[in-house]
């Protein structure tokens, strides 16, 4: 027999309440029909909304959805009277599939690295997390309990982000000194773990700079059952969090939101300073643009290229190709220039699968009239130019005894001569505008040529072959 459901969240009581009064409604011969309509009505929509909001996410992958039916079916009751665990875990303790998606989600939106979770029970968040970090994030959990590492590690194992996560059994408050210790700093932390010490962990986290600037804290369970908000409930957990939410939303430190979805979660950023908040710091501070960075932005944001217009020669493979990749991954739109239309058109669909915005365009550097198509390509598409990557270059790696003078012309039309005319067409583009960026390479191969030139001179001195 399958247990009766235990409501968890403000929509189940809602829920819950809803069958009683309809219940007693239709136990009632006075109550008229408009009254049965209104509470079905009232009904239909609570009742319906955690099954739509799970169908309508993307699908839990493999790994998590054994997780969640091997953490539902296990008889937690037993596990703790039979002495394994210290405290008796409910099964609704589980973070599910949507706020494990909400989870994900945060991790990709807010770029983090590096994660913390304070309570990990069978390790569903965890790992939901851990899906979206990059292939080196890091994401440590806190668990009281060692058999739940035990039970969530094999399950992890299975998972290529598994790999991803280190579990520290014990008090979280241990865990949490012993990494501020380190000086560890997080992009985002879970709090999911005993209540009344929530504002403890939340304190500690922001007081020993856990969480770094703009770093975001979710919290579950911020409405619990709706007992935040209700006047006359004396529930000492639903009081503990009333004073959690209090204490963050007078904290200015910190902007957040609670997030109505199934028991609440609250998303919590912590704000870089500003002389609103001088609270936070002595007053020598100088807030110029050193401290605050110049246009509001640190020095990584600075670097990066978003609404520049780029182009590669030679991107149609090799190094150019990974020139025209990093150019587009920091934010620039990239024309993909090559001999070859076929090889610029692969890389330019190759960016667009990056989701860059990129062109192919067909021209050989060393004729004059090709360079200033190419020029006039991207600007009449784009308008401008602002990053002019020459990277087009030949060696026929003949030996220079052999190097007929059709060779040596060509190699410097292509190497020196187009260079120049690429250098020559973007720098009046730039010129316009004040502003522009050449950059210009060249080979490994001059310095190779070079130190053999002299090594063989040497040696033939001493009468040696090489
Ligand atoms: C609500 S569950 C966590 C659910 C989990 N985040 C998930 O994704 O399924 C709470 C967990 O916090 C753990 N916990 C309780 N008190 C703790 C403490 N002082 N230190 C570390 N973990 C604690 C419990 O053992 C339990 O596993």
């Amino acid at each position: 027999m399958q247990a009766a459901k235990v409501s968890d969240t403000p929509v189940e009581f809602v829920v819950e309440y809803l069958l009683k009064a309809k219940e007693i409604a239709e136990n009632n011969a006075n109550v008229p029909a408009e009254l049965h309509d209104n509470l079905q009505k009232a009904l239909d929509i609570a009742s319906g909304l955690d099954g739509y909001l799970e169908r309508m996410s993307s699908q839990e992958s493999e790994p998590l959805a054994e997780l969640y039916r091997k953490s539902i079916s296990h008889d937690w009751n037993k596990v703790h009277e039979d002495g394994k665990t210290l405290f008796r875990l409910p099964v609704t303790c589980i973070t599910g599939p949507v706020e494990g998606q909400v989870l994900k989600m945060l991790v990709h939106m807010s770029k983090a690295k590096r994660i913390l979770e304070i309570g990990m029970f069978t390790g569903y968040g965890a790992l939901s997390m851990a899906e979206a970090l990059p292939e080196n994030g890091q994401l440590i959990a806190c668990e009281l309990e060692p058999y739940l590492k035990d039970f969530a590690q094999p399950i992890f194992d299975k998972s290529p982000h598994g790999k991803k996560i280190t579990v520290k059994t014990g008090p979280a408050m241990d865990t949490l000194k012993e990494l501020a210790a380190t000086g560890e700093q997080f992009d985002m932390v879970f709090i999911d773990a005993d209540k009344p010490n929530y504002i403890n962990y939340y304190k500690f986290l922001l007081d020993h700079n856990l969480l770094r600037i703009d770093g975001v804290i979710c919290v579950d369970n911020t409405l619990f059952k709706g007992r935040v908000y209700l006047k006359d409930s004396e529930d000492d957990f639903g009081k503990a969090l009333r004073d959690f939410n209090q204490f963050v939303t007078n904290d200015p430190r910190v902007e957040q939101v609670i997030i109505p979805l199934r028991d609440g979660l609250t998303i919590i950023r912590r704000v870089p300073y500003t002389p609103q908040t001088k609270t936070q710091v002595k007053s020598t501070v100088t807030y110029d643009e050193v401290f605050r960075g110049v246009q509001g932005k640190q020095v990584l944001d600075r670097l990066r290229l978003d609404g520049k217009v780029a182009y590669v020669t030679g991107a149609g493979q090799g190094i150019g190709r990974a020139f025209a990749h990093a150019l587009g991954e920091a934010g620039a739109k990239v024309a993909i220039i090559d001999m070859d239309k076929g090889k610029a058109d692969n890389v330019a669909h190759e960016l667009t699968l990056k989701g860059i915005s990129s062109m192919a365009v067909a021209a050989d550097i060393s004729k004059p009239e090709d360079v200033q198509k190419m020029i006039d390509d991207i600007v009449s598409k784009w308008g401008t130019i602002h990053i002019a990557c020459n990277n087009a270059g030949i060696n026929k790696n003949s030996a220079s005894e052999d190097t007929s003078l059709e060779e040596w012309d060509q190699t410097f039309n292509v190497n020196l001569r187009g260079t120049f005319m690429c250098c020559q067409a973007a720098g009046r583009v730039m010129l316009k505008q004040g502003y522009g960026k050449i950059i210009n390479t060249a080979s490994m191969a001059s310095l190779i040529g070079y130190r053999y030139t002299c090594v063989h001179d040497k040696d033939k001195e001493n009468g040696l072959e090489i």
